[in-house]
């Protein structure tokens, strides 16, 4: 895949230091997601009051918009340490044995991409979280026994931005599901200007604006289109980010008024204009647009899209809205009905 948005699933670029240094380590710099954090601040305060593990957790939402940075929070706040693993690492039972066994006594279980499991090692989960056991096999053919570890007290973090392909026995095994939501433009801007501070670059109140209003509800845009503009204004400026610099910056990097960007505009030009508006499937709409899976298009830009009102998901397909074509500034052709 090569369309420009990469950067959401590129490693290299999650990785990089400073992401690290932006991320909140308390639940106190954790901005936004006030219902999430009730809920898990009251687990939180219990957990710790019982001198027990905090129960499994459940994350799910859109890429960027704090999985990753809660799951460590939560770890931070009970006082331990977090072990993260990517699903589709773990390609044998024996990953995942070596994991769990290994782990020790409160310690944080981060599960990345946890749709992707493998069904066995998913299943092999299902008795580590509910009774903290395993059951290795030993030996093959009639000689195999199955041998039961204990395991130490953990929990588990679960992380997806496909909250409907986690099985129900995986889903139910969660004490907690907390599902995120966009940002606000105010708490987007909260993290611009935090940013701003940590990265140590000035800004004015509208610069943080500006790019709030841009970052489509996630922090992690937020980050991104904060550092393009902090080299902007260090190049073209005097290194404050202005209103102008902001705008000129965003201008430059293609970002719009509402914040979609290249590949935004194509799939709804190509929805709109070459499919009539639908309905469609996402394969279609991923080939249409080439060099771009269905897999990107529904983690990166569907949501967005969905969530201002440009599109429907139907069971027969994506649909444009009436919202679609007046952003494009294009006409339906011939007759997709607006619901
Ligand atoms: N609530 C928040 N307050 C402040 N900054 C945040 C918040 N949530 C996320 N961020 C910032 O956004 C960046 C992206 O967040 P994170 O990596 O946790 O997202 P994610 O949901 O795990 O994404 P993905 O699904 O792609 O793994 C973080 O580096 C952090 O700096
Ligand atoms: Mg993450």
């Amino acid at each position: 895949m090569e369309f420009h948005r990469n950067p959401d699933l590129d490693p290299a670029e999650r990785e990089e230091p400073f992401e690290y240094s932006l991320r909140p380590q308390r639940l106190t710099e954790y901005i936004g997601q006030e219902k999430v954090k009730a809920r898990l601040e009251i687990a939180l305060k219990a957990a710790l009051k019982r001198g027990e593990v905090l129960d499994h957790v459940l994350l799910f939402g859109p890429p960027g918009l704090g999985k990753t940075t809660l799951a460590h929070v939560l770890a931070n706040e009970m006082g331990a340490p977090c072990k993260v693993i990517q699903a589709p690492a773990l390609e044998k039972k024996g990953d995942l044995a070596a994991i769990l066994t290994n782990l020790e006594e409160n310690e944080f279980l981060f599960i990345d991409e946890i749709h992707r499991l493998p069904p066995a090692i998913e299943e092999m989960l299902y008795a580590a979280m509910e009774d903290r056991k395993l059951d290795i096999l030993i030996g093959q053919g009639p000689s195999a026994q199955t041998l039961k570890v204990d395991l130490r007290p953990f929990t588990l973090v679960g992380a997806t931005t496909r909250a409907g392909l986690i099985s129900k026995p995986l889903h139910d095994r969660f004490g907690m599901v907390h599902r995120l939501e966009y940002y606000t433009r105010a708490e987007l801007g909260i993290i611009a200007t935090r940013s701003s501070h940590v990265l140590g670059v000035e800004m004015v109140p509208e610069g943080a604006e500006a790019i709030a209003r841009r970052s489509r509800g996630t922090p992690r845009i937020v980050n991104r289109l904060l550092r393009r503009c902090r080299d902007y204004a260090e190049v073209k400026g005097q290194g404050v980010i202005t209103t102008e610099i902001a705008e000129a910056c965003l201008h430059l990097h293609e970002v719009d008024d509402l914040g979609l960007d290249g590949l935004d505009r194509a799939y709804l030009e190509t929805l709109c204009v070459k499919f009539k508006g639908g309905p469609v499937g996402v394969r279609s709409l991923a080939a249409a647009l080439g060099e771009v899976e269905g897999d990107a298009l529904e983690d990166l830009v569907e949501p967005y899209l969905m969530q201002i009102g440009f599109l429907d998901r139907t069971p027969q397909g994506r649909r444009a809205t009436e919202a679609a074509y007046d952003y494009l500034g294009v006409k339906p052709s011939s007759g997709p009905l607006f619901s």
